[in-house]
């Protein structure tokens, strides 16, 4: 059975029992929390505390989903059997509704009758008892006996709080005791039975909604269904692997089998090689196929490898796009070219490779410290990932108080509360995205109606986030409309222009203001277009701004979503 026919299976079997079939959410969540999406729950995180609806959102309060995730905390296993740092996760979720009984059952069924696997034996929660400090957590007893019901067959085996508690994504959030599925050796699926609230200093109080959220990976549920010898030989990386020559080792295919779809998707939602969070795993993960692609000599071309991702999944993920995925990796490696061979020559002649020398390395010419374990065999045998990250965050430390003096105090070039900019190159992308988010608003009430009103909006390098006052769900027809609004305007290539005007004539003119922000007067007003009277979008603003809208380039909708009741949030980004 083709993996194509296992996304289709699952999302068939829950829908058939009430779930509604919801989209994956992109891989940068809004949780400033994580860096990435980590687990298919990470979408549905507001509708087990309460802060929104399932039934008003997706008409069901039980949803299931095929997630993308990233989970960088397994990158240095990558190249054995079975770790990824990206993978797509089927889930079940239930706000609410249904709870163990149901979702033991389903899981069994599904495992059993649907794919005719045959269960080597489940694990659930055998309690934590209370320590000094610690609160103790009651065993699932519940979950033991629903198994013994339903498959008296299948061995019961308990575990701790490690294995069999899940919890919570980010710094706090939902979380409770699992039932894990294991086949052939490996755990294929982790059933959550959400029922706690972890706050931030740890504690355990009861959860706003009591639910369900599983997730079992595509890749490992293939590899048992397809009998494969490890994930890598299942279908879902065949067409990578097959450009990928035996002749440079298992783990070097393994490697750039897996590190090729994670830049690939995680370039399609909008992450560009940088220094830090998101953009530095990136940059460090295509450096690693970069390396790699310099010492086989040619015997693989990583563009190649990439645009396999991209043809491979875009049927289920059109985000991806080989001509942006293609550009951000090559211009990326004509930056690293000049260096690396340098780099791994000065590498060669360091007898000890210690985390200051290794951090010399990754500065003067960008090697990562993936690179530097990997190849710097006994050299590097004492270096430690968390002795390079001290180096890194000491530098880093370094240059931020540097550039507090520099920009007098707030380390930050920009920082209008809005926008946020750390130097000029990041300065240019957040004001096109700042006009950007203007053009969004008034496409929002093009579409939408004048219900629209701004509730917030926070711009970084990465992205533009905007929330807006809003009773429902975004249609996908309606979130289309208004990206191509947007990108009409930005075709069209208008104007932007200010008028300083006395705050009480400003008002008069439509321009669009927002409720909690206190403007001076006389007061700006940014319109786009030729005239104030006819513009398509006035709002009261500080700027920075483009000066015409063909600068912004091309925005892209990455998300939409619900943060509290009545307010919607939408990510979007800016593309060359
Ligand atoms: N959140 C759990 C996991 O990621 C179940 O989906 O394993």
């Amino acid at each position: 059975m083709q993996h194509a026919e296992l996304r289709r299976r699952f999302l068939d079997f829950f829908a058939a029992r009430g779930h509604a079939v919801v989209k994956s959410s992109p891989l940068l969540p809004d949780d400033p929390s994580v860096l990435f999406t980590t687990a298919g729950m990470q979408q549905f995180k507001p509708y087990y505390t309460g802060d929104a609806d399932a039934a008003k959102d997706f008409g069901s309060l039980n949803t299931a989903s095929v997630q993308k995730c990233v989970r960088t905390s397994d990158i240095d296993e990558v190249g054995d059997e079975s770790h990824l740092t990206f993978f797509e996760m089927l889930g079940n979720f239930s706000f609410g509704d249904y709870f163990k009984k149901d979702a033991i059952a389903w899981a069994h069924e599904f495992i059993t009758k649907e794919l005719g696997l045959e269960i080597e034996y489940v694990t659930v929660f055998g309690g934590e008892p209370s320590t000094g400090s610690g609160q103790g957590v009651p065993e699932d007893t519940e979950s033991a006996a629903i198994w013994r019901e339903i498959a008296p067959d299948v061995q019961v085996r308990k575990a701790g709080r490690a294995d069999n508690f899940w919890g919570p994504t980010g710094d706090e959030g939902p979380c409770g005791p699992t039932t894990e599925i294991y086949v052939d050796g490996i755990e294929i699926w982790n059933v959550v039975f959400n029922q706690y609230y972890q706050s931030k200093d740890g504690s355990l109080g009861p959860l706003k909604t009591q639910g369900i959220d599983t997730g079992m990976g595509l890749e490992r549920l293939a590899k048992v269904v397809q009998k494969a010898e490890t994930v890598f030989e299942t279908d879902l990386f065949a067409p990578m692997m097959a450009l990928l020559p035996e002749s440079i080792g298992a783990r070097t295919r393994r490697i750039v089998a897996d590190h090729a779809r994670a830049v690939a998707f995680m370039i399609a939602d909008g992450v560009r090689p940088s220094n830090k969070e998101q953009g530095y795993v990136l940059r460090r993960l295509m450096r690693r196929v970069i390396v790699h692609e310099h010492l086989s000599s040619g015997s693989f071309d990583a563009s190649q490898i990439l645009d396999a991702v991209v043809i491979a999944y875009q049927g289920d993920y059109p985000e991806l796009d080989a001509t942006v995925v293609r550009e951000v990796f090559v211009h990326e490696k004509e930056k690293f070219s000049r260096t690396l061979k340098h780099g791994l020559k000065e590498m060669a002649k360091l007898p000890v490779i210690d985390s200051a020398a290794a951090f010399r390395l990754y500065e003067s010419f960008g090697l990562p410290y993936e690179i530097i374990k990997e190849l710097g065999g006994d050299s590097a045998k004492d270096l430690t990932r968390g002795d390079f990250d001290e180096r890194f965050r000491e530098h880093q430390e370094k240059s931020r108080a540097g550039a507090e003096k520099k920009f007098g105090g707030h380390g930050l070039l920009l920082d209008t509360g809005e926008l946020k900019a750390a130097d000029e190159s990041e300065l240019k992308v957040v004001t096109r995205l700042h006009t950007a988010t203007h053009l969004l608003h008034a496409a929002l009430r093009k579409v939408l109606g004048d219900e629209v009103q701004q509730a917030g909006s926070d711009i970084t390098v990465e992205r533009t986030r905007f929330d807006f006052s809003f009773p429902r769900k975004l249609t996908d027809e309606e979130i289309t409309g208004v990206q191509d609004i947007v990108n009409d305007i930005i075709g069209k290539d208008l104007p932007v222009n200010k008028e300083v005007m006395p705050k009480a004539e400003a008002e008069k003119t439509g321009a669009l203001f927002f409720f909690k922000e206190k403007y001076p007067d006389p007061v700006n007003v940014y319109y786009v277009g030729k005239d104030l009277g006819s513009a398509f979008s006035k709002e009261f603003c500080g700027g920075p701004h483009v000066t015409h809208t063909g600068e912004i380039g091309t925005v892209r909708i990455i998300k939409e979503e619900a943060v509290g009741a009545g307010t919607r949030r939408i990510r979007a980004t800016v593309q060359p």
